[in-house]
């Protein structure tokens, strides 16, 4: 791949979008160029890169000529058509919707797991659901430690994870309750303020939902343990940014609390918060705009042989999307670490 990368982000004016402009601007991603798409609505729209806005184009076959790495954030529909048109036309496609994450042939990829999934990509690198990235990380060290057995988690899933419309519909509803005014539900199917909603995309015929069955798939083919007993609620709750997980963990040898403490402070983009005593423990406000998967509440499950509770909280906008998309574009650029 040519260094420096023309780069495309494909719904760079939505809640990912925006932020992977912020993240690659951040992290100093070595661009010669950086194209804006989106829909066609609206005329003469721009957004923020490099201390300059730049203009928003359309998504066509012919915006998406001459780029290097196009990160697509527009919806499952929009990837579905576009990312193997980028592809035929020469880009790496590192796409955050559901369309590609269980095809065999695409890797499913979170650098600090499994990154060798990379190896012998054939153009589309697909980026983990959110809620998932965030449960593998602290999952990862504990299983090369002590062997997973089986995982239950149940999600506390921000309004964020929906997309821009959805921090305005939790603002509006906000609003209307606190003025006694009538509220109007667009995004959601119920009410979202002062309120938690146990349905996360679409229902399937055995009662779950599909992003329940996101994060049961995704973790074991991440984990590459397509046996890995998985079982999720997801839930979402009235809270801007961050998503936060009760994950019980049963292993086959023995972790003590202050062990999986150690391995988990030790792993690549983990931090422990764990002192409850002093009310330390990650919450969704200290979370958000962070870049670490923080992980707290260690403690024994005694109800099992060997069994930890974990509470994990990172920002969904950033590892849970576009700081993981951006790290699969630096392992492209910079090669995979031995
Ligand atoms: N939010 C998260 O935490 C999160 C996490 C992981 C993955 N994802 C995935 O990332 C994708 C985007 O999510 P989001 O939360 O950023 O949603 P969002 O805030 O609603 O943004 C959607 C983006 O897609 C663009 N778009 C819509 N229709 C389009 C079309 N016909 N052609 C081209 N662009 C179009 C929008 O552009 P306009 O401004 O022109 O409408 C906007 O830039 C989804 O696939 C979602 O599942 C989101």
């Amino acid at each position: 791949m040519d260094v420096p990368a023309r780069v495309g982000v494909a719904g760079a004016t939505g809640a990912v979008g925006l932020e992977m402009l912020r993240i690659l601007e951040e992290r100093e991603f070595p661009v010669a160029s950086v194209r804006a798409l989106a829909s066609g609505r609206g005329e003469g729209r721009t957004v923020r890169f490099g201390g300059e806005e730049i203009p928003v184009g359309e998504l066509r076959e012919e915006t998406l000529a001459d780029l290097d790495i196009v990160l697509f954030a527009a919806g499952a529909s929009i990837s579905r058509t576009f990312v193997p048109v980028a592809v035929e036309l020469g880009a790496v496609a590192i796409d955050n919707s559901k369309a590609f994450r269980m095809d065999p042939d695409v890797p499913l990829v979170v650098p600090e797991v499994n990154p060798r999934a990379l190896d012998g990509h054939a153009g589309i690198i697909a980026n983990p659901n959110c809620s998932t990235i965030q449960m593998v990380l602290p999952l990862a060290a504990l299983h090369e430690a002590a062997g997973l057995v089986r995982v239950v988690v149940s999600t506390y899933q921000s309004v964020s994870g929906t997309g821009l419309a959805a921090i305005r519909e939790l603002k509006d509803q906000t609003g209307a309750v606190m003025e006694g005014a009538p509220v109007v539900s667009q995004v959601y199917p119920n009410q979202i303020a002062f309120n938690c909603l146990p349905h996360i995309d679409d229902f399937d015929d055995e009662g779950n939902t599909l992003e329940e069955n996101k994060m049961i798939r995704e973790t074991r083919k991440i984990l590459d343990l397509p046996d890995l007993a998985v079982a999720a609620t997801c839930v979402r709750v009235p809270v801007f940014r961050s998503h936060a997980l009760a994950v019980n963990v049963e292993t086959e040898s023995e972790l003590g609390p202050a062990d999986a403490r150690r391995l988990l402070d030790d792993f690549p983009g983990v931090g422990v918060v764990d002192d409850p005593g002093a009310a330390a423990y990650p919450t969704q406000v200290d979370g958000s705009n962070s870049d670490t998967v923080w992980v707290g509440r260690i403690r024994r499950d005694t109800s099992v042989e060997h069994g930890l509770w974990l509470w994990i909280v990172t920002d969904n906008l950033r590892k849970g999307a576009a700081l993981n998309a951006v790290q699969i574009a630096e392992l492209l650029i910079d090669g995979i670490p031995d």
